[in-house]
């Protein structure tokens, strides 16, 4: 989708989960950018001279053989280079091979205090507090740093470096990540980096993304048809109500009856279809075929790739009868990076609708995009009140919330109910607007429980509020204790539940969903 001419920066991928948040943050600020791996990169150098080159983070140690080899010549450019974390490693590793610390001594996953040396007199810093929260995730660390760099952050009472910077060219280092939510920095370093440093111009507006999505999409499909499958969530919605007006009859949107859906679901989505101008088929004949093969595993990753199996089932039924050529999928680069699919990354789990093998040829439109710019897009059809604010729901919904035994269609009502009690007590609480994503799961080994004066033998519900905008990174989200007790009632009032848990760990260590 980038017209990659007008790229100002380039990002260099060395295997981060985050690399494509790099991407995001500095259009977020107004800056595109484009992801290349280390091998790619000096031809597009050479060819598009950068204003400015970023070296994302990476699992590898720099002296590892297997790590990513970036040219050396990278440096003899005179373009300003910020490495992250991998990134800033290498630097100080290719300058000084005995400046990394390959023990993990200085291992450190999760939120650290950033202290800014010099007086912030940094051109990276400029602008910041003398301290700041970030969020680092990193094995091996800067021991010292290479001659002609100065050290321009620390954190853990300067036992570790988390910054450094060239005292004669344009380079610099941080060991945490600037580029995620949890790093309380405003966008500012990255900002100082894109604008005051490398003195990019603003060259992403919200207001060309929906006719690049538009027509690039007609441009791949030419004279082929095209099937999209809309869940009602923000992606495939927003994307469909985009494509829709433009593609027309060669076009077809339709939404699968899974069995796992929330209570009310499926009205809602035909009322949203309706009013986005998307025309609908809802297709209600598979629903047994789910739950049948789901119920069949207990094992998370099993559970998804049934339900894909059924999924991928009624989509080839759908192309064949629709004589489509392409599928359109609203896949996010979240759901790229979480799959293994993008870049280098690990795959942490498998999506329902990635990759899936239907011998059609996919477009993605928005898999350069991040949930909160989707809903950002969604706002400019009207849809806000519709799509924009409701709470994400994934593909194989309310299956991934039985967690530990067989789902039955006894237990997912069990789900679907507790699901809709818990969002009504925090609608009316005015708190289900702040929280990103709510998960009710069932959780299956029984525990003894007593009602009135009798022992039940019964189930608990879980109950997981997390905050985010980009689910890449999620905090829990923490409810008064009344809500909490509110909420317990309500759930417990079931004959078999006798046991309601709060759920506020964050990703990492926990992912968003229960499994
Ligand atoms: P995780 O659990 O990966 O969730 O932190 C991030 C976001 O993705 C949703 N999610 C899924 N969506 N199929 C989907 O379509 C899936 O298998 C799946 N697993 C998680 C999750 O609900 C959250 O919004």
């Amino acid at each position: 989708m980038t017209d990659t001419n007008k790229v100002q920066i380039l990002i260099i991928d060395l295997g981060s989960q985050y690399t494509e948040v790099i991407r995001r943050s500095l259009r977020y600020l107004g800056f595109r950018s484009v992801v290349l791996k280390p091998e790619a990169s000096l031809l597009w150098i050479n060819e598009n001279k950068p204003k400015g080159i970023i070296l994302s983070g990476g699992s590898a140690s720099v002296y590892e053989e297997s790590s990513p080899k970036i040219p050396k010549e990278i440096l003899t450019y005179n373009i300003p280079i910020l490495g992250i974390c991998f990134g800033m490693q290498w630097l100080a590793f290719v300058h000084d091979e005995n400046s990394i610390q390959a023990v993990k001594e200085g291992k450190s996953y999760g939120p650290v205090e950033i202290n800014f040396l010099q007086n912030n007199d940094s051109d990276l810093f400029k602008g910041l507090p003398k301290k700041i929260n970030a969020w680092s995730s990193h094995g091996d660390s800067v021991r010292k740093v290479p001659a002609d760099f100065r050290i321009i952050a620390t954190s853990k009472n300067d036992t570790v470096i988390e910054s450094m910077e060239s005292t004669s060219r344009k380079l610099w280092g941080v060991q945490f990540h600037p580029e995620v939510n949890q790093t309380e920095d405003d966008n500012i370093i990255l900002n100082n980096f894109a604008k005051n440093i490398c003195i990019c111009e603003i060259d992403y507006h919200k207001e060309d993304v929906i006719k690049e999505i538009r027509d690039n999409t007609k441009q791949i499909l030419g004279d082929g048809k095209a099937i999209i499958g809309v869940s009602g969530g923000v992606d495939s919605t927003a994307l469909a109500a985009i494509l829709a007006p433009a593609l027309g009859t060669n076009l077809k949107a339709f939404f699968i009856d899974t069995g796992g859906m929330r209570k009310g679901e499926i009205e809602k989505v035909k009322n949203i279809a309706v009013k986005a101008g998307i025309k609908l088929e809802v297709i209600e004949k598979y629903k047994n075929k789910f739950i049948e093969n789901i119920s069949t595993t207990i094992d998370a990753e099993e559970k998804r790739e049934k339900f894909r199996e059924v999924y991928g089932e009624v989509f080839r039924e759908v192309a064949k009868d629709f004589g489509a050529t392409h599928m359109i999928q609203g896949t996010l680069a979240t759901d790229l990076i979480e799959s293994g699919s993008l870049g280098e990354s690990e795959l942490i789990k498998t999506h329902h609708n990635v990759d899936l093998d239907l011998g059609l040829k996919e477009i993605m439109p928005l898999a350069d995009f991040f949930k909160f710019e989707v809903r950002d897009l969604a706002k400019e059809f009207g849809l806000e009140e519709l799509i924009a604010g409701r709470q994400p729901f994934p593909g194989p919904g309310l299956y991934l919330r039985v967690v530990g035994t067989p789902v039955t269609l006894e237990l997912l009502e069990i789900v679907r109910e507790a699901d809709h009690d818990v969002a009504e007590i925090l609608k009316k609480h005015n708190l289900y607007d702040s929280i990103a994503q709510t998960i009710v799961a069932l959780f299956g080994t029984k525990t003894v429980g007593v009602k009135g004066d009798g022992r039940v033998y019964g189930y608990s519900m879980i109950v997981r509020t997390v905050e985010t905008t980009d689910f890449m990174t999620v905090k829990g989200f923490y409810l008064p204790k009344e809500v909490c007790e509110e909420i317990s009632s309500a759930l417990a009032k079931h004959p078999k539940i006798v046991r309601v848990m709060f759920d506020w760990t964050s990703k990492p260590p926990a992912t968003t969903e229960f499994e």
